[in-house]
């Protein structure tokens, strides 16, 4: 398939963010890349995770994508030099949410909800340098939601011992693509801090990135395609739990 837009995840967490693409742009084919195998990205090195993203980088600009979105706060820290370098056709998600933050918070005090991996590159500081940014590494937050296990008592004392940390913020940006599953939950411990998700920010590049350089796509019948590097039944099963609809789901061969 060519003319389509790619997006990728360590799993099912970019779906945060592909969700927004899939309705904004009914006429986009669309193809999501989970890299399921090696999931979660947030507790291995910098160096492995710039590894995997550069491959999954590659292997879907050989497919063809026209843009390349990268789903994850995890791989996107790990890869801000290529972003830079490709003048537009590979976005990430932290500069965006970072901006939308930055402009929803009144105080300048932000928390952030981000993977350990995450929190130990300080992605998210260098794009608030105005701002107390009080950072919580939550990667103990991502393998229950891969299993759907968004509201358990066990989801709650998780979120709420992370919370505990947080020093007076007013916004809180949910730095991982998979926490906004759990937005309600930590929206009961804190119902007055603004919860700040990549999505709509980050189809506003994407828009804009398409627009300018006349990429828009006008597919009457438009395909959606999941791919995966890990067990083909277990991502079908994570993709109906989570209400995915698909046209197909293949197995991606990536070193
Ligand atoms: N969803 C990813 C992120 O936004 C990472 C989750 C993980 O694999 O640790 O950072």
């Amino acid at each position: 398939m060519k003319d389509f837009i790619a997006v990728f995840d360590s799993g099912i967490g970019g779906l945060t963010v592909y969700n927004t693409l899939k309705e904004k742009f009914p006429k986009e084919n669309i193809v999501y890349l989970a890299d399921s195998k090696n999931c979660p990205y947030g507790i291995k090195t910098i160096e492995e995770i710039n590894h995997l993203s550069v491959n999954n980088i590659n292997y879907l600009k050989n497919l063809g994508a026209k843009i390349i979105v990268i789903a994850c706060n995890t791989a996107t820290s790990s890869v801000k030099k290529e972003i830079i370098e490709s003048k537009g056709q590979i976005v990430g998600v932290i500069e965006p949410t970072a901006n939308l933050a930055y402009n929803t918070s009144k105080s300048k005090r932000i928390g952030l909800f981000a993977t350990d991996l995450t929190v130990k590159t300080n992605a998210y500081n260098d794009y608030l340098q105005d701002a107390y940014v009080c950072s919580e590494g939550c990667s103990d937050f991502v393998l229950p939601i891969e299993n759907g296990d968004l509201h358990s008592d066990n989801m709650k004392k998780l979120i709420k011992n992370h919370i505990d940390k947080l020093n007076d913020v007013d916004t809180l940006i949910l730095g991982c693509t998979h926490f906004p599953y759990i937005k309600d939950e930590i929206n009961k411990f804190i119902p007055n801090v603004i919860l700040i998700e990549s999505g709509e920010a980050t189809y506003q590049v994407v828009y804009k990135y398409l627009l300018n350089n006349n990429k828009l796509s006008n597919n009457e019948n438009r395909k959606l395609i999941f791919m995966t590097t890990g067990n083909l039944e277990n991502v079908k099963q994570q993709l109906i739990r989570f209400n995915q609809d698909f046209d197909d789901i293949k197995v991606a061969e990536i070193d």
